[in-house]
């Protein structure tokens, strides 16, 4: 017996090596840590079990039957993320510099099916070089497994993806149908096919970091949805977004303990918007004061700045904040903002966390470069996603609520649940001034009469009780007491019971 447990720890230590001290040191050297050493910082402390750790790949082509590595190039198994299961795998770039054979695939395969029947959340760790060269067929037999496990869970269970080092081909399609995507800074790259391809194919020199670092991804392709200084942070990182995030989509949201009581008044928000109605503040202050211990986690928060988008809680429970940011452009919506917006929004309702909004927006941004953008269908993503959302909507107006921008940003007409707005809300087809010089627009050669008629618009309009005649608008509120009204108000919708027509699925203008 005793030999049969030394032969079961030589090759447990075996299979722990990966593909041998040098390797580890080269990763190390990189600044990267070792799939293992990754899990175990993501993982509760001794809760990761892991599976197959003695799989190897059957590909005897190009010698590769002389080279085969315990595990062969992914670490696979569950543990738990502050007590609730998660289902992890993490590539290990040191065996064929991560990429994926066909055994290595069925290792993952087996994880996301074992994740999508215990309905629990699924975790990516990626640094490989995507299918294996050497497989060929088989290699990407695999990865076209893996993809439609992605799609089959998309909206069951939540699957997050983190990049951990150089990534190509499938191990960028794999994640790029996750939910969220996270990357390191330096060391993490994303990219179809590397800076050597396109050399040839296109004849472009170009560096591993500017075709898909980390800021490319968060800031222009929007691939990324967060990225971290090194690995430690962007895992404890991880471990926080786990505790946003429910299960599943019939789970509900955790809730964690808060001192933060709900009826916290804030005088501070009394004077957060400026007398001058385009002077800009910062939205984000209004979120951290209102939510449980200002705990923002923010989701691309380094693109499209002009709407905000992240979790918090109230009361302990999980929120999405979609926000307009007058900082930003105004916090005009273009089309970057309404696609994130949209994707974020879309998110919550796959996983019935309620969406509190808050509006201050001028409106869509005009323009030769959205249109041929294609802003009426980017725009019209977030409208769509609003729409259809049937979790609880809490909305609040702080100011600025003009044209097209005013119904997409869940108002009642789009079933909003509960529309609040402050005093200082302005609800309009448009600011005074514009909508002055095109209904007056013989007058505008005399400056005192085309005043008269913006002054007129403004007291008709600029506020928000036309609105709230109408029901428009539930009530407009001190904005002192805005946690506690929204508080209340997520409470009271606690069991909204709100169902879609029957239909296979619906036709979002993609
Ligand atoms: C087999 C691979 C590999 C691969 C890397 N390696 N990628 N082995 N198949 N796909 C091996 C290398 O041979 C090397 O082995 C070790 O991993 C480390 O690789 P390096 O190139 O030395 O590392 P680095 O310079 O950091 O570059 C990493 C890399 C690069 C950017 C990932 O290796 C690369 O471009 N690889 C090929 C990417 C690719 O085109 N993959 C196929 C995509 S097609 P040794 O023994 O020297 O340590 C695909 C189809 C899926 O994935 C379908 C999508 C829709």
């Amino acid at each position: 017996m005793k030999e049969v447990i030394e032969e079961l720890e030589r090759r447990r230590d075996n299979a722990r090596l990966g593909g041998g001290i040098q390797r580890i040191e080269a990763q190390h050297k990189r600044g990267k840590l070792t799939a293992r050493e990754r899990i175990e910082l993501l993982m509760d402390e001794n809760s990761f079990e892991e599976f197959d750790t003695f799989v190897e790949h059957r590909c005897a082509d190009f010698g590769m039957e002389k080279s085969k590595t315990p595990g062969d190039g992914v670490v696979t198994g569950w543990g738990t993320i502050n007590g609730r299961v998660v289902y992890v795998f993490a590539k290990d770039f040191t065996v064929f510099g991560g990429s994926l054979s066909q055994a290595h695939a069925q290792k993952i395969m087996k994880i996301q099916d074992m994740a999508l029947k215990n309905r629990a959340p699924i975790i990516g760790v990626f640094d490989a070089g995507g299918a294996r060269i050497q497989e060929g067929v088989d290699a990407l037999g695999g990865y076209g497994e893996v993809f439609q496990r992605n799609v089959l869970a998309s909206g069951v269970i939540p699957q997050i993806s983190v990049i951990m080092g150089p990534c190509a081909g499938g191990d960028v399609y794999s994640p790029a149908m996750t939910d969220f995507i996270f990357m390191v800074k330096d060391t993490s790259y994303m990219f179809v096919t590397g800076p050597d391809v396109v050399k040839t194919v296109t004849n472009e020199t170009v560096t591993a970091e500017e075709l898909g670092g980390a800021k490319v991804h968060t800031t222009k392709s929007s691939i990324a949805d967060r990225a971290y200084e090194n690995d430690v942070e962007a895992l404890l990182q991880m471990r926080r977004l786990m505790d946003f995030l429910p299960s599943n989509n019939q789970s509900g949201v955790p809730v964690l303990p808060t001192s933060d009581s709900p009826d916290r008044p804030d005088y501070s928000l009394d004077t957060l918007i400026p007398d001058n109605p385009n002077k800009p503040y910062d939205i984000k202050e209004l979120i951290l004061k209102v939510v449980d211990e200002a705990d923002f986690f923010e989701i691309q928060e380094a693109y499209a700045r002009n709407i905000v988008t992240g979790f918090a809680r109230m009361e302990g429970r999980t929120i999405g904040i979609v926000a307009n940011q007058p900082m930003v452009l105004a916090g005009v919506l273009d089309s970057d903002a309404s696609r994130k917006a949209a994707r974020f929004v879309r998110f919550c309702d796959c996983f019935e966390i309620p969406i509190v909004t808050f509006v201050d927006v001028p409106g869509f941004l005009p323009g030769t470069a959205q249109e041929y953008g294609g802003l009426i269908k980017h725009g019209a993503k977030l409208l769509f996603a609003y729409a259809e959302a049937t979790v609880p909507k809490v909305t609040l107006i702080t100011r600025k609520a003009y044209g097209g921008a005013y119904d997409v940003m869940s108002s009642k007409h789009i079933r909003g649940d509960v529309n609040y707005a402050w005093p200082t809300a302005e609800i309009a087809v448009m600011g005074a001034k514009g909508a002055a010089e095109i209904l007056y627009r013989s007058e505008l050669s005399d400056p005192a009469k085309i005043q008269v008629r913006i002054d007129e618009y403004q007291r008709r309009f600029a506020n928000p009780f036309v609105a709230a005649e109408r029901g428009y608008i539930d009530e407009v509120i001190l904005p002192h007491g805005t946690r506690r009204r929204i508080c209340r108000a997520l409470n009271m919708l606690r069991n909204k019971t709100l169902e879609n027509p029957w239909k296979k699925h619906d036709n979002i203008p993609l």
